[in-house]
């Protein structure tokens, strides 16, 4: 049998030997993605393709740790309904034996291209890297090209996950780096037919202007045009965490600015954090057919307590964010759940409209493990407002500091552990609760707080708490399974 009929028939018996186990996992997530075994980490080739959104993502089916990565395959016709599919690309081949790694997916000419980092490492942990093309007919079954991009003398072997686009006739590439002078950095290069391509040079950080000074690698850039500007979003490794800020192992952020596809140039302003929470990285968007630039992102951050999450014993680890909408509002990419995730909601709406008078107070209705809320014409007079799920996560936000925060029990240890960030004004809140995952959108997606907890799974209570005056208008719905 060849090395990939190999690998596809050994996934093949550990999906269907741990199958019953899994299901049985309370914290199995009801309505986000999530490997049917093992670990998942980054979306990739995030595209849609003769109608299909397909979204593929990072796979080790073989164990809840990282490894030679599979690209695992979901589809959809809603962004929605997802349906696995079969794997797309084994970790088969020379180039790529040590991990598929991320990378991007464009179509031309009715085929389904995808570019991804072919992950090499010797006995002593050497690494290679190859930027490796395959291509698809009908977006399921691949052939692979091998390597398209060798290492520019310019970095490290970290250099890795290719994001390909189109613009004025040329096929662009960004690329994940770090220099030689270990600075994160992101590559631009060209082409003319995806075959060829040509280094132009770093067009962000690299030990240069406003990121200068900024980590010692950028992981999954993804450069796009969204309302009159030029957005670079990146995975930077190595910031110190200041104030209220960069509070994660590694970050996921972007910068805003003007991409010169004739020089190859990209001038950009500061750093701005996607997600405030614990579990945000590796994000990637596409466009559909209805010209919206939508982005997923890992819902977790690779860190050294990935092992410790109460997933591991029934043999799988970490999830998809929800699909998101991008909007540019006064320099700033506001992030919405895209309008189809209100086919989740059965049953009837409950609405209320809360007064709180230093109390705390639950409602029936307002409870349950699968829920969407929206808290509206939020008026916080002083003192806090806060509201608690399961226990386990509460948000609390201080109109004086304009403090929003989101705590939650560490599954490490038990510990209260928080992020933070400041706000003008609280006016709205969409939350989604999935099992064990918290998505937070505020004012209308300004800023976003994405998490994984574990609230005991007998405990479905939300209870809202005021320390002096608050009213809100409340509005919940159950979602589906
Ligand atoms: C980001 C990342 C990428 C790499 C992939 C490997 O989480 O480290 O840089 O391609 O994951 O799974």
């Amino acid at each position: 049998m060849s090395t990939d009929g190999h690998l596809r028939s050994e996934v093949y018996k550990i999906v269907t030997k741990t199958n019953d186990v899994i299901s049985e996992d309370p914290y199995r997530l009801s309505y986000h993605l999530m490997p049917p075994v093992g670990l998942l980490n980054d979306p990739n080739g995030f595209i849609q393709y003769k109608g299909v959104y397909h979204l593929f993502y990072q796979w080790m089916p073989f164990k809840t740790g990282h490894g030679a990565k599979f690209w695992g395959h979901y589809s959809s016709t809603d962004l929605v309904h997802w349906k696995h599919e079969e794997i797309a690309l084994t970790p088969s081949e020379w180039y790529e034996k040590n991990g598929c790694y991320s990378g991007s997916a464009i179509e031309s000419n009715g085929e389904m291209y995808v570019f991804y980092t072919g992950n090499v490492k010797d006995e002593q942990g050497n690494r290679e890297t190859y930027q490796c093309l395959a291509v698809s007919k009908d977006g399921f079954h691949f052939e692979k090209k091998g390597p398209v991009v060798e290492l520019p003398a310019e970095y490290t072997a970290h250099f890795r996950d290719p994001k390909v686009w189109k613009q004025d006739d040329h096929y662009f590439m960004v690329v994940g780096a770090q220099t030689t002078d270990i600075k994160g950095a992101v590559a631009l290069l060209r082409s003319n037919d995806m075959l060829t391509w040509n280094h132009l040079g770093v067009i962000a950080g690299g030990g240069e202007g406003l990121l200068a000074d900024f980590g010692y690698m950028f992981e999954c850039p993804d450069l796009f045009h969204l309302q009159g500007k030029d957005v670079l979003i990146f995975s930077p490794q190595g910031l110190e965490a200041t104030g209220l800020n960069y509070q994660n192992v590694y970050q996921s952020g972007y910068v805003m600015g003007h991409f010169n596809s004739q020089e190859g140039s990209y001038n950009h302003g500061p750093f701005q954090e996607l997600d405030r929470g614990f579990d945000f990285y590796a994000p990637q968007t596409t466009t559909d057919e209805k010209g919206r630039r939508i982005l997923f992102a890992w819902m977790s951050v690779p860190d050294q307590n990935e092992q410790e999450h109460p997933t591991i014993k029934y043999h799988w680890l970490h999830n998809m964010t929800l699909p998101r909408e991008l909007k540019v509002i006064n320099n700033k990419v506001f992030q919405v759940p895209v309008k189809e995730l209100e086919q989740l909601r059965v049953g009837e709406v409950f609405e209320h409209d809360v007064k709180l008078n230093a109390e705390n107070r639950e409602f029936e209705e307002v409870n349950g493990k699968t829920i969407e809320i929206v808290l509206e014409k939020i008026d916080v007079s002083s003192g806090f407002f806060s509201m608690s799920v399961g226990e386990a996560a509460k948000i609390i936000y201080s109109p004086k500091q304009g403090l929003f925060t989101l705590e939650r029990q560490s599954y490490v240890d038990g510990v209260t552990e928080i992020r933070q960030c400041l706000l003008n004004h609280l006016d709205s809140m969409r939350i989604y609760l999935d099992t064990s995952s918290i998505e937070i959108f505020i004012n209308g997606g300004e800023e976003t707080f994405t998490a994984r907890f574990y609230p005991v799974p007998s405990n479905n209570s939300v209870r809202f708490s005021s320390s002096e005056k608050s009213t809100f208008m409340i509005k919940k719905w159950k979602l589906a399974d």
